[in-house]
């Protein structure tokens, strides 16, 4: 029989991947977000609703929990928000997971649970501080995550990634470099970046994401009732000028640069370390940067092209 797999937040970026992936590596999948994927059915529900939560999480082998807000400025204009649909969200999934005997729990986490780093390559036990409430929801969740393997027997995986990118991003608004910069290389606008665009960022493509998600899954069925943290990373950082580089080639256009100062919080250097995925996951990224940022441009063009009214 086919396990079923449960994805929180299936319509967004991630999700729509994941999914994919999970019917053809031959799971049955059922996505629950807020709003209605493009591709697949999906049950509409605020995950906060813990009446409902109870109702359709359900006859599951594992929960994919994706849902969440993801704007770490946003967080740090309205915190209670990111508190209650995070936090709040979380807990009612992990609470229909014990009413309803599923204790597989796959968690969405964020390199935003460390904050500034003092060392880098950042491993997985250096400390965590965050730096805003989006990165505070996400510490707080593992914390729950782990107190449930504790008390209820449940499997947690948290997965912590950086800067995530790949075709068919549309977040709105859009506040991640690589899709804004080729919309304004495209549009001919100004290419906005903050400091010097020498900071080192840890960019890593959505099918390494993917493939790290369905290890995950793997891994926690083979080593049940713990707590498992993982960071996901390429171990090889760019730069945002790295970035530019490569759409102005893939483009055949010259970007014109417009520095602002940079943001207080930013580091200069930011990645992480890979070891223990690749060790204990049998994972590591695969996509070369500059591979995967031509194919997302490829991507932009081809979109437009189809969809002209979104490139104005
Ligand atoms: N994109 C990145 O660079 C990145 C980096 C680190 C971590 N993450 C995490 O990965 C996950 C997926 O990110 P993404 O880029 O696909 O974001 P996204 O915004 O494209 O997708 C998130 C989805 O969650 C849904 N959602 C939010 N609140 C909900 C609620 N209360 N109930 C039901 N659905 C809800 C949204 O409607 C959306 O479809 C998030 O948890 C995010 O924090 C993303």
């Amino acid at each position: 029989m086919k396990k079923r797999i449960i994805v929180t937040g299936g319509s967004g970026f991630l999700g729509t991947h994941l999914l994919r992936a999970l019917i053809q590596a031959g799971y049955e999948v059922k996505n629950i977000d807020l709003r209605q994927s493009k591709e697949f059915e999906t049950v509409l529900a605020d995950v906060q609703d813990k009446k409902r939560m109870l109702v359709e999480i359900k006859d599951a082998d594992a929960v994919f929990h994706l849902a969440s807000l993801i704007e770490a400025g946003e967080s740090v204009k309205e915190p209670q928000k990111f508190i209650d649909n995070n936090i709040d969200g979380t807990l009612s999934v992990l609470d229909a997971m014990r009413e309803n005997g599923i204790n597989t729990f796959i968690f969405s986490s964020s390199a935003a649970v460390y904050g500034e780093p003092l060392h880098i390559p950042i491993k997985e036990d250096d400390r965590t501080i965050p730096i805003n409430p989006y990165g505070m929801t996400k510490l707080a969740i593992e914390g729950l995550l782990s107190s449930y393997v504790q008390a209820h027997k449940f499997t947690g995986v948290a997965l912590r990634y950086f800067n995530l990118y790949g075709p068919e991003e549309h977040h709105e608004p859009e506040s991640h470099a690589l899709p804004r910069f080729i919309k304004q290389i495209y549009q001919d606008k100004e290419v906005t970046v903050w400091g010097s665009g020498e900071h080192l960022r840890d960019y890593i493509h959505i099918s390494d994401i993917v493939d790290a998600h369905l290890k995950a899954l793997d891994y926690a069925w083979s080593n049940p009732e713990k707590y498992h943290y993982f960071n996901l990373s390429t171990e090889k950082p760019s730069s945002v000028l790295d970035l530019v580089s490569i759409i102005e080639e893939t483009m055949h256009k010259k970007a014109t640069v417009k520095h602002f100062p940079a943001r207080p919080g930013d580091p200069l250097k930011l990645y992480a370390d890979a070891s223990k995925a690749r060790k204990e996951l049998d994972w590591e990224a695969k996509v070369a940067f500059s591979e995967g940022v031509k194919g997302v441009v490829e991507y932009f063009m081809n979109y437009w092209e189809e969809n002209f009214d979104e490139a104005k």
